[in-house]
């Protein structure tokens, strides 16, 4: 056992169903969008792990792009989302995909997703490591594309982070409870 694996009581999603998940998700993808050429606009930080592992399974012309909002406080949301790093390309008439490490209360998505539908995009869907319906707040956030659905509870790794930490995990699981106190 690893010392970043001592801090984990369960694992929620194992790294080989997340590559078999990105695999399954890259080919619907790759179905829905080809002729398309979506693009790909990832949520720093958390979209990094799951965006890097997805792209490898889409067989289609794509771009990418990375937005940063911040949102989200300690354990729980605040529902105010402010950008601190803008994408480059223009959205006007395009196809956009967001990929997204977690759907939680939704606020997050919700807010970028009307950014897209003002700056004028085609079509707008979420791609989704994690959805948590149990925490969802809106009913205006449904995630197409989506790894693995959970319960609630705080979860870390391959990109979700507890103070910044155990982003860098090849899996995701349940932090144990000495590590918040
Ligand atoms: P939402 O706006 O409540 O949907 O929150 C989305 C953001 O909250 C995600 O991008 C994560 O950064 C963070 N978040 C929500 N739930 C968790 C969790 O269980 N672990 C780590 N981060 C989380």
């Amino acid at each position: 056992m690893g010392y970043m694996d001592s801090k984990i009581e369960r694992i929620v999603l194992s790294h080989d169903k997340i590559v078999s998940k990105c695999h399954d998700l890259g080919m619907k993808i790759t179905n829905d969008y080809k002729d398309k050429r979506p693009i790909l606009v990832g949520l720093l930080k958390g979209c990094i792990p799951f965006m890097s592992e997805l792209i490898k399974h889409i067989d289609c012309d794509m771009e990418m792009d990375f937005l940063e909002v911040s949102s989200y406080n300690g354990t729980s949301s605040t529902g105010l989302v402010t950008i601190t790093k803008d994408i480059k390309t223009d959205v006007k008439n395009r196809h956009v995909i967001i990929v997204e490490d977690i759907v939680d209360t939704g606020y997050t998505l919700k807010e970028v997703m009307n950014l897209f539908k003002y700056k004028g995009a085609l079509s707008c869907e979420i791609a989704a490591l994690l959805d948590k319906p149990s925490g969802r707040k809106t009913d205006l956030v449904t995630p197409k594309y989506v790894c693995e659905t959970i319960g609630p509870g705080f979860v870390v790794g391959f990109g979700l982070d507890y103070d910044q930490l155990y982003r860098n995990l090849d899996y995701v699981g349940i932090l144990k409870k000495e590590v918040y106190s």
